[in-house]
């Protein structure tokens, strides 16, 4: 059987990520991988076309992803209907819960489960609706193309979250919480994005902004450094691990209680637990933060790198950026994961 290529091209606020994945008769294999950092002197198209110049893709189909607050997400209970009807239905029923025009709007939409039938009442399904202005997803789409690439799937960061546990439940069954509830967490440069899965089901997604440049910028601040040696510091303190730890915990806490927030909230909500939770993204080695999440959740905190699953056919260089890049790498990874589903 024909192998599919695609490349999952995660384009975050401070670095872009890019992993090619190749299946071949249901097996994938991590055939290429490229990180480059974004910064005054190269801008996000920079980046992207720096990384495809230096990396040898074989495909220009890139999935890649939006977020912030031009993206809605919302999960809804509906009436039990046919993806066709859900098609039509959705468009009416996002109306009600977005803060803009639905024509100003790309939208999705996905039955996500059937739920246990109420006495008296008709059957319904968890919905989820996603929407997107489509100026945004324009904008997006323009980079890409610019660079030469043909953008396949737009996705959400959040979902591509999920994507790679989903994916990394399929290699090995053994590597998830199976048949229950966790909270995959991934804290970026800029943002931190959580979303609450069962096995391959999303039940819950948020976004805020917080995230590993405001850590850089309280040592920064508190210790009169320059951004890039408050960087340095952050990620190698050596001897001088005390005082930055002393800078972090402040900002440390309000990460924290966040993820915490929308924990609580969720199970408030839906009169369900959370029973363990998974890090990840470029600020999830920062130090102190898994324990100090621990402390604040009141659950286990595990480190999560969906890459280890996945078979890897790189250039010992390549294997070894991607390495010791791997907590970045994961919403890449599950961008490139729906190499089957287009
Ligand atoms: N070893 C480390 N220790 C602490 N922080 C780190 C380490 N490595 C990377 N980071 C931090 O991770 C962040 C970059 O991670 P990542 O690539 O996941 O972010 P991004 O995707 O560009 O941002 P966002 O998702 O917020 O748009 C930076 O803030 C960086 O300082
Ligand atoms: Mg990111």
């Amino acid at each position: 059987m024909a192998a599919r290529n695609i490349v999952g091209l995660d384009i975050g606020s401070k670095f872009i990520k890019a992993i090619q994945l190749t299946e071949t008769s249901g097996q994938y294999k991590i055939t290429e991988f490229g990180i480059s950092e974004i910064s005054p002197q190269m801008s996000a198209p920079d980046a992207v076309m720096e990384l495809l110049a230096r990396k040898k893709f074989k495909t220009k189909r890139v999935v890649s992803a939006v977020s912030g607050r031009f993206v809605f997400v919302r999960y809804i209970n509906m009436p039990v209907m046919t993806d066709e009807e859900l098609g039509n239905a959705a468009k009416y029923e996002l109306g009600k819960y977005i803060p803009v025009e639905v024509d100003e709007v790309l939208h999705d939409s996905q039955k996500l489960e059937e739920l246990a039938a109420q006495e008296g009442q008709e059957p319904e399904m968890r919905v989820l609706l996603v929407a997107a202005k489509r100026t945004f997803i324009d904008e997006h789409v323009a980079v890409l193309e610019a660079a030469g690439l043909l953008p396949s799937i737009v996705d959400v960061d959040s979902f591509a979250l999920g994507n790679a546990y989903e994916l990394t439940g399929k290699l090995n069954p053994q590597a998830i919480a199976q048949g229950k509830l966790v909270a995959l967490v991934d804290v970026g440069a800029s943002k931190t994005n959580i979303n609450i899965m069962s096995d391959a089901i999303s039940h819950f997604t948020r976004e805020f902004y917080k995230g590993g440049d405001d850590l850089t910028d309280s040592i920064s601040k508190r210790l009169s450094l320059e951004m890039r040696e408050a960087e340095m510091l952050k990620r190698n303190p050596g001897g001088e691990l005390e005082k930055v730890q002393e800078c972090l915990a402040g900002v440390l806490d309000d990460i924290c209680h966040d993820i915490n927030i929308s924990i609580d909230y969720f199970e408030n909500q839906y009169d369900r637990k959370v029973e363990e939770l998974f890090i990840t993204g470029g600020a999830s080695n920062t130090v102190g933060l898994q324990e100090a999440l621990e402390r604040t959740v009141q659950k286990p905190v595990g480190k999560w790198n969906p890459l280890q699953h996945v078979e890897q056919a790189l250039t010992p260089e390549t294997q070894q950026e991607l390495q010791d890049n791997a907590a970045q790498a994961a919403i890449a990874l599950g961008l490139a994961s729906r190499v089957r589903k287009d």
